[in-house]
């Protein structure tokens, strides 16, 4: 096989070093399986195609006609793959970036690695929610809609991944994915649970356990006109489980995962508030130790701090400077971030210490008051400014336990 340092320069089909090119041809003019990639997938009319076959070597009189407009080797591979012409893919391969190898996968690739988690037919969650209904609408996020259902007899939570094209399927598909498999394959009392999973119908859907009190954010902000509001020994139960979560989503094996959207919104209460981490639509592998850049700081803004913002440094501490934030929201009982004084929390909460003004959310009445003092103390840690300063989850936890 050729090795070629893969580079903008081999984006163009005519960019094709020469014997790729011509072992291609030889590959495609056998059997004619160009014809099928000509007529099926670049949609070239009869009568070009007959032209074509007249032609003694017909793929690449196919190919250059082709590239008159541009295309990219790229996109040839996901045609070769669309016709399983494998010799052909591995032909391509030093051409294409490996972040792209992912389009290789089959939907029965992705099922096997989804392992034994059931899928759903598509219809049967269209019933469940009788038909998408509104008002049936628990939550809305950044990557989907959220509905309460039955489904087999039990209380369960659809999430809809939000579809917009084409383009957007495969990415959806891919983020549903990555969420399934880590879901199902590391259960933990403070991870949302998993069901199953449907990608047959127009758009990925995941049907978790149904969290009979929504999210910590709804609680804080006293949505839904929920009373009374929780306590300090709840907020500090809350936090301890959110801990435990987080430090086992850090620590699960060699590499970290780091949850990338941790805010209050994403914890969901149960029945007795049992806190468990939810929307894993952004969790990634981490470094083994140390930090990896990202092309592009996804997640939400009030909870990322600068270095990942700025400098796109990604690392576990990320998660710890959100966990931080969350802490903060807990005590004052205020959003993330103020629009009307387009003030952040930590930032209004640096400026209340200075001039010592209480910050204790009053709500959440008098008993226990010291723990408030105690989760301020840990979400001011968390939130320090350098990333290097903000401890590890598991030294959290352990103060939060010897409290
Ligand atoms: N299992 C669940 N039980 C109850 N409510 C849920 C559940 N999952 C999500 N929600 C509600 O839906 C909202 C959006 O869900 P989330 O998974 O965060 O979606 P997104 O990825 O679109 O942000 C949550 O903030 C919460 O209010
Ligand atoms: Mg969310």
């Amino acid at each position: 096989m050729l090795s070629i340092p893969k580079s903008e320069n081999f984006k163009y089909i005519y960019n094709l070093p020469y014997i790729a090119r011509v072992e291609l041809c030889n590959l495609l003019n056998n059997n004619n399986q160009w014809e099928e990639l000509a007529g099926k997938w670049m949609q070239y009319d009869v009568f070009t195609i007959q032209r074509l076959r007249r032609e003694d070597n017909p793929t690449d009189k196919l190919l250059t006609l082709w590239s008159i407009h541009n295309h990219t080797i790229l996109e040839l591979f996901v045609l070769l793959k669309n016709i399983k012409q494998h010799q052909g893919i591995k032909l391509l391969r030093p051409f294409v970036e490996d972040k792209y190898y992912w389009l290789l996968e089959s939907r029965d690739d992705i099922l096997n690695r989804a392992n034994s988690l059931p899928q759903v037919p598509f219809e049967e969650l269209t019933l469940a929610t009788n038909g998408w209904d509104d008002l049936k609408i628990i939550g809305k996020g950044g990557f989907g809609i959220v509905y309460r259902a039955t489904w087999k007899n039990t209380e369960v939570a659809i999430k809809k991944l939000k579809n917009k094209n084409i383009d957007n399927q495969n990415k959806a598909l891919e983020q549903s994915l990555k969420e399934i498999k880590i879901l199902h394959s590391r259960p933990h009392e403070n991870i949302l649970v998993l069901y199953a999973f449907s990608i047959s119908g127009e758009t990925p859907c995941l049907v978790y356990q149904f969290m009979a009190n929504g999210s910590l954010e709804d609680w804080l902000l006293l949505r839904n006109q929920r009373s009374p509001a929780l306590t300090w020994l709840q907020r500090y139960e809350i936090i301890k489980g959110v801990t435990k979560g987080l430090q086992y989503l850090h620590t699960i094996d060699k590499k970290p995962l780091i949850h990338g959207d941790i805010k209050s919104a994403n914890i969901l209460l149960g029945k007795n508030f049992e806190p468990r981490i939810g929307d894993f639509g952004l969790v990634k592998e981490g470094p083994t130790n140390g930090f990896i850049k990202v092309s592009r700081p996804q997640g939400t803004r009030p909870y990322l701090p600068e270095e990942f913002l700025k400098n796109k440094i990604l690392s576990t501490k990320v998660d710890v400077y959100s966990y931080g934030i969350v802490c903060l929201e807990v005590v004052t009982g205020l959003s993330a971030y103020d629009s009307s004084k387009g003030l952040f929390l930590r930032d209004y909460v640096n400026i209340w210490i200075d001039q010592n003004v209480s910050l204790q959310d009053i709500k959440a009445g008098d008993e226990n008051v010291n723990i408030f003092y105690h989760l301020l103390t840990i979400g001011m840690w968390c939130s320090t400014k350098v990333p290097i300063d903000r401890p590890e989850m598991e030294l959290v936890f352990k103060q939060l336990d010897d409290f």
